[in-house]
């Protein structure tokens, strides 16, 4: 029998060559240019990216995890103030909170979509509730309808944690379009990637949107050389991230049908087997697939086997945030959150990468067919 190459988790490397060469001639582009710091790339990329997303204001800044911490200091959040999410999350959700001065509250999830829905916020929210974080986790929307509407009743902010849900529609809108303010990320691996760090926070104000400009460039009045007008850091996105962007934007509509159509195979391939394989959605609804993330009760010795066989798989996320240490003094315990406690027990991420070729999907189906055999 012929020996199968393995099959990544992710491949992030530009494919075609067209592409490679392509990117190659927008970063020998900025090079040349001598424009390093917020040139034309990064304000084309964020004219674009706002068209991508039919928003109206995007402001590109150097990480998902930077765009949360501006988005939340430009709502002006503090020592007092408190701000819901959910435990099923990535940790910069939660750690952007804590920047700011303000207290992360946490809420679980969804048993089915993995997402934290209005009924799950709402056991959280108290007097102190200034925002809401909503993360559209592994690309499944979260009800963002329902959040609005709770959010006009109880008076609080929304920030849509975006990083892993790039064109995910949510109630017929894409992701980002809904709240006060989108975040999203563009690490490589992510719906959209960058080669390295990059991040961009999306709003319908013009306002908020000028905050953010200031905060992510130290605070500068917009054109103002050293006239500072607020506290701010520095989390400029780079003009050669932009650059190379600004080349991928152009097929991320592609990519995500592309990872879309690979879960569609999984799902067909799959059905059947003692799994529970992640949401479809429908017209209104619609997964981008980050991460296709499949719940299994052995998860462990599934994930031992599929590396056995070549087939890389990962593990998205195997502590809640309430259970890491780093937020112990939050002082939840083991069974505050039972669908996050068992969501991190039994999910597994299958390779998901928008150029799996027919033969890799089928090697991953065929290793996990062969571990229920
Ligand atoms: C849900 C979520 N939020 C925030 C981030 C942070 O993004 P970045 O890695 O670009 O800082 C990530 C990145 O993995 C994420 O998955």
């Amino acid at each position: 029998m012929p020996v199968e190459s393995a099959v990544p988790l992710f491949d992030v490397k530009p494919r075609p060559e067209s592409l490679r060469r392509e990117i190659e001639r927008a970063v020998l582009g900025v090079l040349d240019r001598g424009a390093y710091i917020l040139g034309p790339e990064v304000h084309g990329f964020e004219a674009e990216f706002a068209r991508a997303l039919d928003f109206k204001h995007v402001v590109a800044v150097s990480s998902g995890t930077s765009a949360l911490e501006i988005a939340l200091q430009a709502l002006g959040l503090g020592a007092g103030d408190e701000v819901v999410l959910p435990t099923f999350t990535f940790i910069a959700t939660a750690t952007a909170v804590s920047v700011t001065g303000a207290k992360p509250v946490l809420a679980d999830v969804d048993d089915e979509t993995l997402v934290m829905g209005a009924k799950e916020m709402k056991a959280a929210l108290t007097r102190r509730t200034k925002a809401v974080i909503p993360v559209h986790l592994f690309g499944h929307p979260a009800p963002m309808k329902e959040i609005l509407a709770l959010s006009r009743k109880r008076r609080f902010k929304v920030l849509e944690d975006c990083a892993q849900s790039h064109l995910t529609v949510a109630d017929g809108k894409t992701a980002g379009s809904w709240g006060d303010l989108g975040a999203f990320s563009f690490y490589p691996s992510k719906g959209l990637g960058a080669a390295g760090d990059a991040g961009a926070i999306s709003t319908g104000s013009p306002v908020l949107a000028r905050i953010c400009r200031e905060l992510r460039n130290c605070g500068r009045g917009e054109g103002k050389g050293y006239f500072h007008v607020r506290v701010g850091g520095n989390a400029r996105m780079d003009e050669i991230q932009a650059a190379i962007l600004r080349v991928k934007l152009k097929r991320m509509a592609a990519w995500i049908e592309a990872r879309r159509a690979v879960a569609k195979r999984y799902g067909q391939e799959l059905a059947g087997l003692p799994l529970r394989l992640p949401p479809v959605g429908d017209a209104k609804n619609r997964p981008s697939y980050a991460l296709y993330v499949m719940r299994c009760e052995e998860r462990d010795a599934l994930a031992e086997h599929l590396r056995g066989q070549g087939v890389s798989c990962g593990v998205y996320y195997p502590v809640p945030l309430h259970l890491q240490p780093a937020y112990k003094f939050l002082g939840y315990r083991a069974g505050d959150f039972p669908n996050s406690e068992r969501a991190s027990k039994t999910a597994l991420a299958l390779p998901m990468f928008p150029d799996m070729s027919p033969r890799q999907i089928e090697q991953v189906c065929r290793a996990v067919r062969s571990f229920f055999r």
